[in-house]
């Protein structure tokens, strides 16, 4: 019976709804992780927390001395190793991940990371915690640190690549069909220290009652938050509640707890009040996660035709000394193009650095920039078309794993974009276009990203009032998970989406995979969509079967799209409905709750996955001051089933705005001697701003996959990100004659090669 079959007609589904917290935040009415208590004029008033930080890389504290922060005005603790409640050790047992190992601070005297917490001065307000945290000594005894990582002779294989990919995979004979290529490329890339510093910073306010912590956090992922609580403190999970309804951006960094977490509970317990630590901004750059550097060696071979024999592919990152994390830079090279022999790898050195982790396309946005640059370089030295080079080596089916693909769409993006954006218009040699004093260029890249579904369950409850109430412990970053869920209710309930609330962010509610790897809105749509095909089963089940309903005993056949209705026909003929409120009150004081769950299935294990886009910019450099300025920029995107047209054309914006600034600005610049982050403010960490960017046009191919999910959508929030970084290196080449290797290709780089030139 098609309705119960839960097939997408597009009613609600793919619709440009407004954002349904919309209202709620440009009122500031959506309270963030730690304004949650201001509604309650009784409880508590939190104290502050403020962090100080080692100001040493690696060593131990010889003595500390908290004594005059203790007498300052207004504070009411000072914890440090001498006094911190005890935690389980920080280490990674075998049967916990990163985002659940104990996150344990203030145990012992050791140093481990430049920026680690020493102490958390803990006052009234935040201006008297401030001020004595300036009246903490700390006397170090530092040791020697490793903090960077260029060494290949340091390298080791990681266990695995974040996503779950080998470290290596190798097809074929690299070298022989290197070496018979008739044109090579061998080219030594690198991308710089990166931080996704989100506009709200790491931050919990913590609250023990009757032995229940609750954490008001900004947390992508609740379950293995909640987890990782309790293994740090030695609880039980039931014992902790993690709140995370509004998030002001996340970009990875928020995927697992950070310190503020960790020393928020302490001190709550400690105190037996409410505590709120709020990474300041310059906290944030030691102690929470950022992205490594990346030295990329990328060999290319190509017959005179065009037509790729090897492809290698190897990185070298640091990583953090006991916690294991490798990015899989070569993702995307694993997914591409067609040849006979695959080489790609990648390595880590271990260092004394803060956390490294998960930043937004982990893999990709580095990878992506690089190799499809370098792809350019080959088709410069074959005389091709950049375009025509990828199309002549379509792969018939996944080139690193040999499965066939779930549906491969990269083909139709590229050409879509290139008739659209005007690419056969483009300067065809370097340096052969002007327009006034600048010189004008045209790039373009191929976007591939992995598509994940994983494993989520959801909760919709039908009240007596007609109202449905969807629960979830999914997350919205700000990506438009609270509006898409809705359009997935309304549709599969075939009702308005007035008549839906979706409740998110508490990790009491049923457990999802949260936000994170461009998975979230298919694991948790997928799971509400089930949840609402349960429903739908019960209320056929209340109007046949229920003595009291007017459908008892007659065939339901339709639901009133929009009306929340059932209708059908009884043995005489007789239409006949009845509405969802009456069929809820029917059933019971409580209403009717509908159930479901979602896993990846055979598909994810038999078929490869992606999303695919092609990426095309036009920009202009100053021939006198290396400035780049970008005129125009083209994203045609194929990402399965669009849930919201608004919102995902929103995320593939903005993360084509993200690629953009890591391909011109973003550079965290390290103290190799300490292991500090120099640029520990937005000041000097440059992001992107309005003037940066210039009209973005993004385009969607829809191509439902019912191989990714019942929705048939494809993750979408990090697809934007990829490619595009590759598209703006190949146009400063174009417009200017310079091919900068080393990201982000900030003036200077790109002054230095024109002043090359001549
Ligand atoms: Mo993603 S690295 O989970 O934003």
């Amino acid at each position: 019976m098609s309705l119960l079959n839960g097939e997408i007609t597009g009613a609600v589904i793919g619709k440009p709804l407004d954002r349904v917290d919309g209202p709620l935040k440009v009122t500031g009415r959506a309270a963030y992780a730690t304004e949650q208590r201001r509604d309650n004029p009784e409880a508590p008033r939190a104290a502050v927390g403020w962090i100080v930080e080692a100001t040493i890389g690696k060593g131990r504290i010889l003595r500390i001395d908290a004594a005059a922060a203790e007498r300052a005005p207004g504070v009411r603790l000072v914890l440090t190793h001498e006094n911190a409640p005890e935690q389980a050790p920080y280490s990674q047992p075998d049967d916990a991940g990163r985002f659940t190992q104990s996150h344990a601070v203030l145990q012992g005297d050791a140093v481990r990371h430049f920026g680690q917490p020493v102490a958390l001065v803990v006052a009234d307000t935040l201006e008297q915690a401030r001020a004595a945290a300036f009246l903490v000594e700390v006397e170090y005894a530092a040791e020697p640190g490793r903090y960077d990582a260029h060494d290949e002779s340091e390298a080791m294989p990681p266990d695995s690549l974040d996503g779950g990919g080998e470290p290596d995979v190798c097809h074929g004979d690299f070298e022989a069909a290197y070496g018979r290529s008739a044109v090579a490329l061998d080219a030594r890339y690198t991308t710089p220290n990166q931080i996704a510093s989100a506009m709200e910073p790491h931050a919990t306010l913590a609250e023990w009652r009757d032995g229940r912590l609750t954490l008001h956090m900004s947390l992508q992922i609740l379950a293995s938050g909640k987890q990782g609580i309790a293994n740090t403190l030695r609880i039980d999970p039931q014992q902790v509640r993690i709140l995370s309804p509004f998030i002001g951006g996340g970009f990875g960094s928020k995927l697992g707890i950070h310190n503020d977490a960790v020393l928020a509970a302490l001190a709550a317990k400690v105190l037996e009040r409410p505590v709120k630590v709020v990474q300041q901004r310059r906290n944030l750059f030691h102690n929470a996660p950022h992205r490594g550097h990346s030295i990329q060696r990328i060999r290319l071979g190509a017959d005179a035709e065009g037509r790729l024999l090897a492809i290698g592919h190897e990185s070298l990152q640091p990583m953090r000394e006991g916690y294991p994390f490798a990015e899989p830079v070569a993702s995307a090279t694993r997914a591409g193009y067609a040849c006979e022999a695959l080489l790609t790898r990648h390595r880590v050195v271990p260092t004394n650095r803060p956390s490294i982790d998960s930043m937004r396309a982990p893999g990709e946005a580095i990878g992506t920039p690089t190799f499809e640059a370098a792809l350019d370089e080959l088709a410069e030295q074959l005389g091709l078309d950049p375009l025509e080079l990828r199309l002549r080596n379509t792969p018939e089916r996944d080139p690193g794993s040999g499965r066939p693909f779930a549906s491969r769409d990269l083909e139709r993006c590229l050409r879509e974009g290139a008739e659209r954006f005007g690419w056969r218009d483009r300067p065809r040699r370097p340096r052969s276009r002007r327009d006034g004093r600048w010189l004008i260029g045209y790039g373009m890249a191929s976007a591939i990203r992995p598509n994940m579904l994983m494993e989520g369950s959801a909760r919709v409850r039908l009240g007596g009032n007609g109202q449905v109430v969807c629960q979830l412990d999914m997350t919205d970053l700000g990506t438009g998970s609270y509006t898409i869920l809705t359009q997935v209710a309304a549709e599969t309930l075939g009702l308005d989406p007035g008549k839906v609330s979706v409740e998110l962010g508490d990790s009491d509610f049923p457990q999802t995979s949260g936000s994170g790897g461009s998975f979230g809105a298919a694991t948790s749509g997928s799971a509400l969509h089930e949840a609402c095909l349960d429903l739908k089963r019960q209320l056929v089940r209340v109007a046949t079967e229920h003595p009291e309903s007017p459908m008892h005993g007659c065939t339901v056949e339709s639901l009133t799209n929009g009306h929340g209705r059932l209708a059908g026909t009884c043995s005489d003929g007789r239409g006949v409905e009845a509405s969802f409120a009456d069929l809820a009150t029917l059933a019971g004081r409580d209403g009717l709750v509908g159930e479901g769950s979602i896993e990846a299935g055979s598909d994810h294990d038999d078929f490869a996955q992606y999303s695919y886009g092609g990426q095309f910019v036009e920009l202009g450099v100053d021939p006198d001051t290396g400035e780049v300025r970008l005129r125009r920029a083209l994203g045609v995107f194929s990402a399965g089933r669009i849930l919201n047209a608004k919102t995902a054309r929103s995320q593939l914006i903005g993360g084509m705005i993200f690629g953009i600034g890591g391909a011109l600005f973003e550079e965290l610049e390290l103290d190799a001697r300490s292991g500090a982050f120099v640029n520990r403010d937005l000041a000097e960490y440059h992001l992107a701003v309005n003037r940066d960017i210039p009209d973005i046009e993004v385009v969607m191919l829809e191509q439902p996959d019912e191989r990714s999910n019942p929705l048939g959508s494809k993750g979408i929030g990090e697809l934007g990100i990829c490619g595009i970084g590759a598209a703006v290196a190949n146009a400063v080449r174009n417009a200017s004659g310079v091919r900068v290797r080393d990201f982000p290709i900030t003036l200077d780089k790109v002054l230095h090669g024109l002043e090359a030139r001549v």
